[in-house]
């Protein structure tokens, strides 16, 4: 069984994910979505939220999808995992530097680890997370990036948190 791990922060999954994921099911058998527990940037749902949220997004592929947290290095988690292929997506030029850098340091620190990059498609080319809750915090139209079941769930935390405020 060929097996893919796609790691990453999924604050909230977008359509641009999905299209990753997609693309990556057509190449591999299982498709491991592996949510970063604790990343060095801020964050808007908790691992829990993220993980619950990817499960949801994905729910059509569940046989052939896990999603779980990671603490660390994503190699160690590889290792545990026993799986040496990381699927990564590239939107852009810039995407490509970040991402070749992440792979060479991934491919130092355990030797037989790859990463197998998949253009997205151009429709997701802009799309990012924390655009995305820009717009939902000023009010914008969210159908475009993200599932109907995130779109609520950005929807219900960003009410919760103005009925804190107030
Ligand atoms: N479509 C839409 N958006 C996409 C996307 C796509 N195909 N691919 C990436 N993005 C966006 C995300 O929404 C996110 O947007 P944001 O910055 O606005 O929130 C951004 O691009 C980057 O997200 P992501 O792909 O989740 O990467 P990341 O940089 O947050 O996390 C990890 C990358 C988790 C793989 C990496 O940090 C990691 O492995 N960390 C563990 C620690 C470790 O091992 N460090 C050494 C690694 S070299």
């Amino acid at each position: 069984m060929l097996k893919i791990v796609y790691p990453g922060t999924f604050d909230p999954i977008t359509y641009g994910h999905i299209d990753i994921i997609e693309r990556g099911l057509r190449m591999f058998d299982q498709l491991i979505v592996a949510i970063n527990a604790n990343p060095g940037k801020q964050i808007f749902f908790s691992v829990e939220e993220r993980v619950d949220l990817v499960k949801k997004a994905l729910k059509k592929y569940k046989e052939r999808i896990i999603v779980e947290p990671f603490k660390g290095l994503i190699v160690n988690y590889m290792t545990k995992r026993n799986i040496n292929i990381i699927l990564r997506g590239i939107r852009t030029t810039s995407d490509y530097e970040y991402e070749f850098q992440m792979a060479l340091t991934n491919r130092h620190l355990c030797k037989n680890i790859e990463t197998i990059f998949i253009v997205a498609s151009e429709e997701y080319e802009f799309v990012s997370s924390s655009l995305l809750k820009e717009i939902a915090l000023l009010g914008g139209d969210l159908k475009y990036f993200v599932p109907r079941v995130v779109e609520n769930a950005i929807r219900k935390k960003i009410k919760a948190a103005k009925l804190r405020l107030d």
